[in-house]
């Protein structure tokens, strides 16, 4: 069992203080927003993450968790001090390492010698070994140890990882913070600081790059009358390439492929090269929301100005209410720049500052009166609905735009004549 502090309690904080908890480690979460500490404090966690609400809360309730909201007297006792502070875009692109560099200066004067500074946050290549070369003169040890976690699996995936990589340039401190996951199944990769940095970064943006080939394979589909389902498969067949992140969609957002896929681009750039792969995906990307778009609206046939449109699903994928970079918003976004009224319903995104977009609590009462239906997540309980009610809601002879290709065509297909779908 290890002292272990976790700085930072977002989405990969609080999932690794509570995982790090249920593995019997001494683990005790620090996060300066008062009122995000003050929520925790109340047993709450502050966004969706199935799982992560419960287990928090019992750990919390049986007083296994500590919560500080300060570094001050603390940070002494802790053998390891995970980062997980956010590091957003900047506008130019570039990873935001304000709050990691913060979190660095503030801990820095505070830990006990020998401490090993763990950075989870997903920090451009060549950060850790600068705040190793700045912690060196006092003893204190850095590594990386990026995390792989994806929203809405969060927690199975830190228990049940495909891989656990940490960084170090010296082997005993890899094998010390290794050894914190000693009772987690999966692979382990023990490497440099830089090749744990880029494999975080070469992971998200592979992934990425395959999902921008999907999507614009999924456009000719649709031109040529092949089927990126059966594409898909005949595709997911070959070991190379795999069977998952082969599912077609208005493009990739969230919070870390936009934001992973530019920093690594600059990067290069940095270094006086160029990927031109990233950049190409990032492109492709764009172009995916605009193409579905333009093809919704010509599939619509009518002027968008005073249409009224729903949408269902908002967030950035299925099981997450995170609207970050959503493909969706920005597909909303460009409907009602064009004038459309825009309706949407969202399993789990239940509030929204977006005036243009008039939220409602059920897919069907989204569905009312609309002279179309737009689906932009890939949420199960889409597939479920019956064609027939929404039918029932809808204006006479509305189009049907399927985003995601989730919904069953045979089951739709006799009651609407204007269907389609991405990929189909
Ligand atoms: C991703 C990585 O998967 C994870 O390993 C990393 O730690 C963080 O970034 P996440 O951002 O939660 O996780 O989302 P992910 O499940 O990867 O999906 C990213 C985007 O790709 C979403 O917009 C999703 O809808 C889209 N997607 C995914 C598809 O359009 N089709 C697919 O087949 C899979």
């Amino acid at each position: 069992m290890a002292r272990i502090a976790v700085i930072g309690l977002g989405y990969v904080g609080l999932t690794t203080m509570a995982a790090f908890t249920e593995l019997g480690h001494s683990v005790t979460g620090i996060d300066l927003d008062k009122k995000k500490v003050e929520l925790l404090h109340k047993g709450q966690i502050p966004f969706h993450e199935p799982g992560l609400q419960r287990l928090y809360k019992t750990l919390f309730e049986s007083s296994k968790l500590d919560i500080l909201e300060s570094y001050e007297g603390v940070l002494q006792k802790f053998e390891f001090v995970f980062i997980c502070v956010s590091t957003p875009s900047s506008p130019t692109g570039q990873a935001d390492l304000v709050f990691v560099e913060a979190a660095i200066t503030s801990v820095k004067p505070l830990l006990a010698t020998n401490a090993i500074v763990v950075l989870k946050s997903t920090v451009p290549i060549g950060t850790s070994v600068r705040f190793k070369n700045e912690l060196t003169n006092q003893a204190i040890r850095v590594a990386a140890n990026p995390e792989f976690l994806s929203e809405g699996t969060a927690i199975e995936d830190f228990l049940n990882p495909s891989r656990i990589v940490v960084g170090a340039d010296d082997k005993q401190t890899a094998l010390e913070v290794m050894a914190l996951y000693d009772n987690v199944p999966g692979s382990r990769i023990i490497c440099g600081l830089a090749s744990a940095e880029s494999i975080k970064y070469a992971s998200n943006a592979f992934l990425a790059l395959k999902l921008s080939f999907v999507n614009e394979m999924a456009s000719l589909a649709n031109a040529t009358g092949a089927s990126m389902a059966d594409i898909s498969l005949g595709m997911s067949l070959d070991a190379r390439i795999g069977d998952k992140f082969l599912r077609p969609g208005p493009g990739w957002g969230g919070s870390c492929f936009p934001k992973d896929t530019s920093e690594l681009s600059l990067t290069a750039q940095r270094y006086g090269s160029r990927m031109l792969t990233v950049e190409a995906a990032i492109e492709s990307n764009r172009a995916t929301m605009v193409r579905m778009f333009e093809a919704f609206s010509s599939q619509l046939g009518i002027d968008l100005k005073g249409c009224k449109i729903a949408i269902w699903g908002l967030a950035f994928k299925a099981n997450t209410d995170d609207v970050r970079e959503s493909p969706a918003i920005e597909i909303a976004t460009m409907l009602a720049k064009q004038g459309a009224r825009v309706t949407a319903y969202d399993p789990l995104v239940k509030r929204l500052s977006l005036s243009f977009l008039h939220l409602e609590e059920n897919p069907l009462d989204a569905c009312f009166g609309a002279e179309a239906l737009l689906i932009l997540t890939e949420a199960e309980e889409f597939s479920l609905i019956d064609p027939l009610a929404v039918k029932e809601r809808m204006a006479p002879n509305p189009a049907i735009f399927d985003g995601r290709a989730i919904i069953n065509l045979d089951a739709w297909s006799p009651h609407f004549k204007n269907l389609k779908a991405v990929g189909q």
